[in-house]
């Protein structure tokens, strides 16, 4: 990270990330898992949190609903507010891989372009898409926050799958689906153990 910003100068810090990552015993990285409101971003994140941390391995969650309480408090969901959501994110993932932790990220992140962005902050390899692909029907019978009914009623308007774009990954890591081939749903834990397995790859 050099930066030609008048005035400020980048320092660079004094330990390293490989001695972090030493002390640590992982690789700092990011997984990026995007897809649908109700697709089970959260629930997957938070498994795979919780097999992490059995495993003993630091990992972290930055996700969409809560950071919007903080961080991105002042944004909406316009195109251009999403792109700053991610954008903000997006940095905030890629210092918490350069602190060593698995960062595990759950945005609707809609646009391509956007998780892009978010992928060319860090070295290759170091991000990882995971796209949840769920049908739209399947969240939108879910409806957990009742944000489905509210779109269709026409109150909320701009909701992600049923008024405003998704843009599908052309080329995730790994895409995760709701069902296995005999249409039974698959548990959350079941998905974690298929990222963890990447991840040890
Ligand atoms: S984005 O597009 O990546 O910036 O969105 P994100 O930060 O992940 O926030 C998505 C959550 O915000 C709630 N919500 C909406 N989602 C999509 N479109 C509209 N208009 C909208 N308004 C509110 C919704 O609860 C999303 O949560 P999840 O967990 O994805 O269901």
């Amino acid at each position: 990270g050099g930066c030609q910003l008048p005035n400020i100068t980048w320092h660079q810090g004094c330990v390293g990330l490989e001695k972090r990552e030493t002390l640590l015993r992982q690789k700092g990285c990011i997984l990026w898992i995007t897809g649908l409101s109700g697709a089970g971003k959260s629930t997957l994140a938070c498994a795979l949190e919780n097999s992490l941390m059995a495993k003993g391995k630091l990992s972290y969650v930055l996700d969409g609903d809560n950071l919007r309480h903080g961080l991105s408090n002042n944004l909406g969901f316009s195109a251009a507010d999403r792109e700053e959501n991610i954008r903000r994110v997006g940095e905030v993932a890629k210092l918490f891989a350069d602190a060593g932790l698995i960062t595990i990220v759950s945005l609707i992140s809609p646009y391509k372009r956007d998780r892009d962005f978010a992928r060319a902050l860090v070295q290759p390899g170091k991000f990882v898409e995971v796209y949840m692909k769920v049908p739209l029907e399947i969240c939108e019978g879910r409806d957990c926050k009742g944000l489905y009914k509210m779109s269709r009623a026409g109150v909320l308007k701009g909701f992600t799958g049923v008024d405003d774009p998704y843009e599908e990954p052309d080329n995730p890591e790994i895409q995760i689906e709701a069902t296995n081939a005999a249409g039974d749903f698959i548990p959350p834990d079941c998905m974690a153990n298929t990222l963890i397995t990447y991840l040890e790859q």
